[in-house]
């Protein structure tokens, strides 16, 4: 049975999951699928990781060219080793002005990150070379979260206090700040983009993901991404700071102020 492809669904019921365990990256990732489907697509992944978030979408479309940007030196040779055979380049570094020019295209369809801008010392910046990747008629989709601002682990406590001082003395590679909606709204302005779409994820029924048996993950992944766009859609939520521990995670489709 086809479903419509819409970003809340994956494409057919047949058709594995994208992602899994995060609602914000597998909407993003259907809402990508439903573009790949319609030709060729240029994508630009800022902060990629070990690039996992994309190798399943790799594979069944292959007409989509895939870059990723990451200053982990380890996590780039992951990356490089399993999109290996696929049309993907890995670029080592920080997403910042100066490593435009080591790309092997200047501007792609769709810039995306995901859980990123929490960690990201000079965000300005960062979302200036979001909107200078941003191709004709492009859309730029961002997802962070607020988790680490919420554990009670000790490792995440020491993070937040030691990070931010790191970064002034040059050692990016640990800052994590909670990223605060109006700030974000107002470097958004000030980077030349404008918000097409704001929306929540990731609420606390990510918790009870992992005490669903393998066989019956896909079925719930599906159930919990819906409900979560019925609630973003129609329940007349307004999102502030204070829900932050409610809504794990901001996701936002992102345009040129004058795309
Ligand atoms: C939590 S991981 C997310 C990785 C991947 N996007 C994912 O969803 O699995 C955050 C990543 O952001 C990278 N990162 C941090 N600051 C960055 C920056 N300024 N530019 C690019 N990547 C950055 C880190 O090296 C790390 O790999």
């Amino acid at each position: 049975m086809t479903l419509t492809p819409t970003p809340t669904m994956t494409m057919t019921l047949n058709e594995p999951l994208l992602t899994t365990g995060n609602t914000a990256k597998l909407y993003c990732l259907n809402w990508i699928a439903a573009r790949a489907q319609a030709g060729p697509l240029t994508i630009l992944d800022l902060g990629c990781g070990d690039a996992r978030n994309f190798e399943a979408l790799l594979r069944r479309y292959p007409a989509v060219q895939y870059v990723g940007i990451e200053p982990s030196a380890a996590a780039c040779e992951q990356a490089r080793r399993r999109l290996a055979g696929l049309p993907a380049t890995i670029v080592e570094g920080y997403a910042y002005a100066a490593i435009r020019e080591r790309l092997p295209r200047p501007a792609y369809d769709v810039v995306v990150s995901f859980s990123v801008f929490e960690h990201v010392y000079r965000r300005l910046a960062y979302l200036q070379l979001i909107r200078a990747c941003l191709g004709p008629g492009g859309h730029a989709l961002i997802n962070y979260d607020c988790g680490h601002f919420r554990s009670t682990y000790w490792k995440e406590r020491l993070k937040n206090i030691v990070g931010p001082l790191l970064a002034r003395l040059g050692q990016e590679g640990y800052y994590q700040a909670f990223v605060r909606e109006a700030d974000f709204r107002q470097m958004v302005a000030q980077a030349g983009l404008h918000i097409v779409e704001a929306q929540s994820f990731n609420t606390p029924l990510k918790g009870v993901y992992k005490h669903i048996p393998e066989a019956q993950r896909a079925a719930y992944m599906q159930r919990w991404l819906a409900l979560e766009a019925w609630l973003n859609e129609s329940a007349g939520i307004v999102y502030d700071d204070s829900l932050a521990g409610t809504w794990f995670s901001r996701n936002f489709i992102l345009r040129a102020e004058s795309g």
